[in-house]
């Protein structure tokens, strides 16, 4: 057990110094444990800013030196496991004093020890505090370009609530036992549903996409037999979308690994045959053809997932947003030569940053004034 506990705090420190995405270290949780292990790297992440700024100054009075940051990242996994789990107090207790050991020695043990327990004590007053400190001070720059501080609290408050499940289902399909349909079409399941237990995984009628994602496509005019490029598509939450209405679809994308998944999951909705796959850097993509419609997914810093990946609070920065907005401006750019005439060209990004939103089409727009903003129908509404 605390040799586990070890392993995820590693985990966890490889997550927060960007070395490893959380994506990438679940495939190496055992089997066993992969439920438990990805419960605390959550909610240890939705609880972060918390521990770090209202919780360890009350008992840790010295910096903790960078060469045993570890022991820092132990101290934040056993605050989770004390003040947000359910695991009996005792064996948290022991199992990060036995990580501290293993870490450093036994004056890691002893202060893991001094610390938890003191944690411990206070446990009750500290729960009767208001926690509703998710975001960090550097993911709150990026929020307060553009939104007002009752908005961003309204954000912040969802933090600690667990995303619901949403999927899309194949058209003709009708899939919903113990699910809500959205006004949208998407259905929506409980949070911590498990997606392979849920009905008719294997038969491929329907696949996971968030309700928001889902809405790009939505709002598309009649696909069929329409050309549509799909620049940035992987892992092919549209693609399937846009096939499944009908259209022939080039995707491309310039993670060979990302496709992979793209193509799995097409395979199993069995919507491969109006699919070209290319794998491409879209600034270096070349094809003589034009299409009808152009879908631009943007990469981007991802601040609007951060409720089902709550990293991103802790790891994006203002430079993140300035960064990708320059790749998102060439890639619109490049876009723009596969557009047909009279076509369309579709920008979407999960970033809640407008410079790589709005700013992004509005200079776009500047320069290129044959392109226009053109208005969508979603749920029988028209919204610009
Ligand atoms: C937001 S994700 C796309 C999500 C996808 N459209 C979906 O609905 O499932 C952005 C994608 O852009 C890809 N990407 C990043 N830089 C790229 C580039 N220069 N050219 C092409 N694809 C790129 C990433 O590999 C990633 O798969």
């Amino acid at each position: 057990m605390a040799e586990n506990r070890l392993f995820y705090a590693k985990a966890m420190q490889k997550i927060l110094s960007k070395e490893s995405s959380f994506a990438e270290l679940k495939e190496e949780f055992c089997e066993s444990e992969k439920g438990f292990a990805n419960m605390l790297i959550m909610t240890a992440l939705r609880r972060l800013s918390f521990i770090k700024e209202d919780v360890l100054p009350l008992f840790v009075k010295k910096k903790i030196p960078a060469k045993q940051k570890i022991l820092e990242i132990i101290l934040y996994l056993g605050i989770t496991e004390l003040l947000f789990m359910h695991t009996p107090e005792y064996a948290v207790i022991n199992s990060y004093v036995e990580a501290g050991k293993s870490a450093t020695d036994k004056f890691g043990a002893n202060f893991i020890n001094a610390v938890l327990r003191n944690v411990l004590r206070h446990k009750a007053e500290l729960l009767a505090q208001k926690n509703t400190k998710y975001f960090s001070k550097e993911f709150l720059k990026i929020l307060k370009q553009d939104y007002l501080p009752e908005t961003i609290a309204e954000m912040e408050k969802f933090t600690g609530i667990e995303p619901p499940l949403d999927v899309s289902v194949k058209q003709g399909f009708s899939f919903c036992e113990g699910g809500t349909i959205l006004p949208t079409g998407s259905v929506r399941f409980l949070a911590n549903t498990k997606v392979k237990e849920l009905e008719r995984f294997d038969d491929g009628k329907w696949w996971v996409q968030d309700a928001a994602s889902a809405l790009v496509v939505n709002a598309l005019f009649d696909l069929r037999g329409k050309k549509v490029l799909d620049l940035c598509a992987a892992p092919g939450g549209k693609t399937a979308q846009l096939l499944d209405k009908g259209a022939l679809v080039t995707a491309v994308d310039i993670s060979l690994k990302r496709l992979d998944v793209l193509m799995e999951n097409i395979e199993r909705l069995g919507l491969l045959k109006n699919l070209e796959i290319r794998c491409s850097d879209a600034l270096e993509f070349q094809e003589d053809q034009k299409f009808d419609v152009v879908l631009v997914d943007a990469p981007c810093s991802a601040t609007g997932t951060f409720r089902r990946h709550p990293e991103v609070i802790h790891l994006k920065t203002l430079d993140d947003v300035k960064k990708q907005q320059g790749l998102q401006k060439k890639i619109l750019e490049k876009a723009k030569s596969f557009t047909l005439s009279g076509g369309l060209l579709v920008y979407a990004t999960c970033s809640l940053a407008k410079a790589e939103g709005e700013v992004v089409i509005r200079e776009f727009l500047a320069k290129n004034k044959d392109f226009q903003i053109r208005s969508i129908v979603l749920n029988g509404c028209e919204k610009m």
